[in-house]
């Protein structure tokens, strides 16, 4: 299958159908015996283990989402993965973002993780749930005060008008929130 449906005169075009890696030789290919489990979620679990042993691997936690307009235009972005059961897939984000909004009318997602060092990638689809709030706000809390300030000031998807802008209302925040954490640590 091929996404190129016509050719083109463009000479700013690209061929990069040189572009290859080689891949490794017979004894390394994946066999089902290979499976350490039927049931996915242990499988993951085995996986994922060898993904966060693999020192070339930054963030094994990365993966991509992809969420659907209901109208089924699809978008895909990175997240981190925080947590995983047999009740699925933990990740946090904005209900306002445009992930957000596209999961308040389409429920359905697609994850995909790819680890390159080790040949790897897992496909993971289902309906997205919210968590309990609580469980939410548990987790902002649990966050480095910074990380906070950085999750209030930035409306995700949003434009903002530039870089400024966001390192202000980051400085008034930090400000905002020093004092407080004085004036609570002044009362005891
Ligand atoms: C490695 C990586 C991890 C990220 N993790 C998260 C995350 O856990 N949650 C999140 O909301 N955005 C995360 N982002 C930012 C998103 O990719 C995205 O830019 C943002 O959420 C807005 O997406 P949207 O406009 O499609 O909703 C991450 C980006 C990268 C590159």
């Amino acid at each position: 299958m091929s996404f190129c449906t016509k050719t083109t005169s463009d000479s700013t075009a690209m061929d990069l159908s040189d572009m290859r890696k080689k891949y490794k030789g017979d004894e390394e290919c994946f066999e089902e015996n290979h499976l350490v489990s039927l049931d996915p979620i242990k499988q993951f679990g085995d996986w994922f283990d060898q993904a966060t042993k693999c020192p070339e691997i930054g963030e094994p936690n990365a993966m991509c989402i992809a969420t659907s307009t209901r109208a089924g235009r699809p978008s895909a972005r990175m997240v981190l993965l925080k947590g995983y059961s047999k009740e699925g897939f933990r990740f946090f984000t904005n209900y306002e973002s445009r992930k957000g909004g596209e999961l308040e009318s389409n429920p359905y997602a697609s994850l995909c993780f790819y680890w390159e060092p080790i040949n790897r990638q897992v496909r993971i689809e289902g309906n997205v749930e919210r968590i309990p709030y609580q469980s939410s706000c548990d987790y902002f809390h649990s966050r480095p005060k910074s990380s906070q300030i950085g999750a209030v000031v930035s409306r995700q998807s949003t434009a903002v008008p530039d870089r400024n802008y966001l390192r202000q209302k980051n400085a008034e925040l930090e400000g905002k929130y020093s004092s407080l954490m004085m004036s609570s640590s002044s009362t005891k």
